[in-house]
């Protein structure tokens, strides 16, 4: 039995106002697991209803008023996803009174009173959603209209589905936090992270925090293969991904990071790196978030080893065997390459860095090796 529920498709009130007649009504849908997927669209009043309600779609000058409150619950271990194609409805991004959609993302269960819920983003006009993913098992999408506009693409259409929600679930849960992951080494050596509702616009106010424990031994290689955070200036006062180099916030940090990223790099200095996730306000470019892949390995070039506690040289901190060599008078420097003894594939590439005080100088060999 497959199952669109229309709890309330009839409710209706009518009220005399000057000389037109608004009607308003409910037609609140409710969508579950038995049926994995499907399409929402709007108008899709049924036009029986709506003549039985007086209410010709076909005259523009006939208003009324609609409130239809679409629910997606997901079955256990399953995230609800709804992604616009079709998007036309009346006013503008500034002026989104007439007609609008709201989209709530984050509802904690299908009881939730929606005016307590965070509001995940409100829009209208032209310009439409990005695809969304709930945090949790419900999503609650609030259609407004007291349109007039009865044009023939006027509307939206959206497909929902529900997916499994393994991929976000990035290690052990921290105390009952919503993405807080403690990501260990002894579970699996590579993975693949991804920020919470990737692709679809992330949470605002939210904050995670994901801790990489390597084993001894062992470094943290990350790789970022798609970065999407809301970019809010140079020092990224306000969503940001920051990356520190051991496993507390008093860790230095490596890189604090927003706006677009391209294949962005990461090494552990140690055995362990702490990541945290924050965003603010809701971002208006609807910013999808990051998939990062990790590794965990003893391939890494061991930095001790390759400094030799030699003075002057420095690793340069986030790289895998960048260094950099200072000095003020003439010294004397041995680099070697790392792993020089028994080169493991692949290869790293180091960088090294000459710095001379007054004539500022800066130099990279590329060492190939
Ligand atoms: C609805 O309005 C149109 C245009 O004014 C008219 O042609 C049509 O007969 C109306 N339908 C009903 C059921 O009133
Ligand atoms: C992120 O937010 C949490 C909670 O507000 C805060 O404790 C933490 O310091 C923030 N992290 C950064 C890097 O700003």
């Amino acid at each position: 039995m497959h199952l669109i529920y229309l709890f309330l498709l009839s409710i209706f009130v009518s009220k005399a106002d000057g000389n037109s007649r608004k009607t308003i009504f409910q037609c609140d849908q409710h969508f579950d697991e038995s049926q994995p997927e499907g399409v929402i669209e709007f108008p899709s009043l049924p036009k029986q209803l709506a003549l039985s309600h007086g209410v010709n779609n076909s005259k523009p000058e006939q208003q009324y008023n609609l409130q239809c409150v679409y629910t997606f619950v997901a079955g256990s271990r399953q995230r609800v996803r709804l992604e616009f194609d079709h998007f036309l409805l009346s006013g503008s991004s500034e002026n989104c009174d007439i007609e609008y959609v709201d989209i709530y993302s984050e509802v904690e269960s299908v009881d939730e009173d929606i005016l307590s819920s965070a509001l995940g983003g409100r829009y209208c006009g032209t310009v439409a959603p990005h695809v969304r993913i709930s945090l949790r098992r419900v999503m609650k999408l609030v259609l407004h209209s007291r349109s007039t506009n009865h044009e023939d693409n006027h509307g939206f259409r959206a497909k929902y589905s529900f997916i499994p929600e393994d991929k976000f679930i990035a290690g052990e849960p921290v105390g009952g936090k919503k993405c807080s992951f403690i990501i260990d080494s002894s579970d699996r050596k590579i993975g693949t992270l991804y920020s919470p509702t990737y692709p679809g616009t992330y949470p605002h106010n939210m904050h995670c925090s994901y801790l990489m424990k390597a084993g001894r031994g062992e470094r943290i290689r990350l790789f970022f293969t798609d970065f999407d955070i809301f970019f809010g200036g140079e020092h990224c006062p306000y969503d940001s991904v920051t990356i520190f180099d051991g496993p507390t916030p008093a860790s230095p940090i490596i890189r604090k990071v927003c706006g677009l990223q391209q294949r962005m790099e990461v090494y552990s200095m140690g055995n362990s790196l702490l990541i945290h996730f924050n965003t603010t306000h809701p971002a208006k470019s609807d910013p999808r978030g990051f998939i990062m892949d990790y590794e965990f390995s003893t391939r890494f070039v061991n930095i001790d080893k390759l400094l030799n506690k030699q003075r002057g040289v420095t690793h340069i901190r986030g790289t895998e065997c960048d260094v950099r060599v200072e000095s003020n008078r003439e010294t004397f420097h041995t680099i070697s390459s790392p792993n020089s003894i028994q080169p493991t594939p692949p290869a790293p590439t180091s960088f090294m860095d000459f710095r001379e005080s007054r004539t500022w100088r800066r130099l990279y060999l590329p060492l190939i090796l």
